[in-house]
């Protein structure tokens, strides 16, 4: 069985003032009514020749109970594991893996960010058919974007040789995450790296055993978190006390960066090129970039009136926005906050956000 595991801790601070701690982004229906992690759950919907698994959310304590209450809205099944803090992505899923485990069989994960959109689910679900025959085969498998930029919030995957004639599926040559701009750049330009689009897949016994040989820090940890949490319901909860031990670490720094350089005692790793309309809703500008736009790239949602205005996007929730003669600007507006950012700069908006923490 194929068993979505869906991570959903982050904070989404560049999405201020829509995006909050108590409310973040992948809880918002940015897009259309679904909110993005409503998305995430529905995009398994309809794969054929798999036998699917209700999905795992992996998230802070805070959220279950927005999250319970939007699954019920789609009347979908789920179970919640809930983190006391996050430790970032590497011990999420092994707290996943630990749970998949113990449910029985040893199901492949496939490992999703609750933050993404993607436009062509039909490509999507082909994909991950095409990965599923180097997960059974104990690989890890991750999905790669052609870059268009030099991105340096991204890990890059340098694709090696095709697994087997005809498939799609190549062997991982170089991984490498989050690189500084000059060598996103090198990246770029060498035209055979690809960016990861943070989507896993792999069995649950693949998993615990890589990071157990990468991280045995973690394993022990989350070991111990999980083997003293309880079940409450659709509720799965870790030891506190047990968790705080753990380090934090993401996926790729702790195992997928050292999986490409086939260290001997680590399972393989396969890139499977993705092309369906990915995009990592990371700060403004991209939102804007997957919203439909009017002729003069407008987005306005909500009480706004733009006039000789370009491609500027414009969200009122309680309030009448009117914008007149502004090129390349987002305004956000909320019951408490205003956001007014040059459509370049959306990236820096986590810097107020910090300013506003540091101020209490
Ligand atoms: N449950 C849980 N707990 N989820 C978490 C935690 C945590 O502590 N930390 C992050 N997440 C979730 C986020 O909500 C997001 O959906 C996903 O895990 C990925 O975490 P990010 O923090 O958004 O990672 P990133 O964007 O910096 O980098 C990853 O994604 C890029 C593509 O968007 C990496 O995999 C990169 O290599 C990749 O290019
Ligand atoms: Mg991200």
């Amino acid at each position: 069985t194929l068993r979505p595991i869906i991570l959903s801790g982050g904070a989404g601070t560049r999405l201020w003032p829509l995006s909050r701690e108590k409310y973040p982004k992948q809880l918002l229906p940015l897009i259309n009514e679904d909110s993005l992690l409503q998305a995430t759950v529905r995009r398994m919907d309809g794969l054929k020749g798999v036998q699917l698994s209700a999905p795992m959310i992996v998230c802070n304590e805070e959220y279950r109970f927005v999250i319970a209450e939007q699954l019920r809205i789609m009347d979908r099944k789920g179970s919640i594991l809930l983190e006391p803090f996050g430790r970032n992505t590497a011990p999420a899923l092994t707290l996943a893996a630990l749970a998949a485990l113990r449910e029985g069989d040893d199901s492949i994960l496939l490992v999703m960010p609750s933050d993404h959109v993607i436009m062509d689910v039909e490509s999507f679900q082909a994909a991950v058919l095409a990965g599923m025959s180097q997960a059974l085969d104990g690989r890890i498998v991750t999905f790669g974007i052609t870059p268009d930029a030099p991105e340096t919030g991204y890990g890059y995957i340098q694709s090696g040789e095709l697994i087997e004639q005809g498939e799609t599926a190549c062997q991982i040559a170089r991984f490498v995450e989050k690189p500084d701009l000059s060598t996103a750049q090198t990246y770029l330009d060498a035209g055979n790296y690809l960016w990861n689009s943070g989507l896993f897949m792999m069995r649950a016994s693949v998993w615990l055993s890589a990071i157990g040989k990468c991280r045995p820090d973690i394993l022990t940890a989350c070991q111990a978190a999980w083997d003293q949490g309880s079940a409450d319901g659709d509720f799965l909860r870790v030891d506190k006390k047990a968790f705080e031990q753990c380090p934090s670490d993401s996926i790729d720094y702790a195992v997928m960066e050292r999986i490409a350089r086939q260290e001997s005692d680590l399972p393989g790793g396969v890139v499977i090129p993705l092309t369906a309309g990915w995009s990592d809703i990371g700060a403004w500008s991209s939102l804007w970039q997957v919203l439909p736009k009017d002729d003069a790239g407008n987005v306005a949602k909500g009480d706004v009136l733009l006039n000789d205005c370009k491609n500027t996007l414009a969200i009122s929730e309680s309030r009448l926005v009117t914008c007149v003669g502004i090129e390349n600007v987002i305004v956000v507006e909320t019951p408490d906050a205003i956001l007014v950012v040059h459509k370049d700069k959306t990236q820096d908006v986590k810097l107020v956000v910090d300013m506003l923490k540091q101020q209490g």
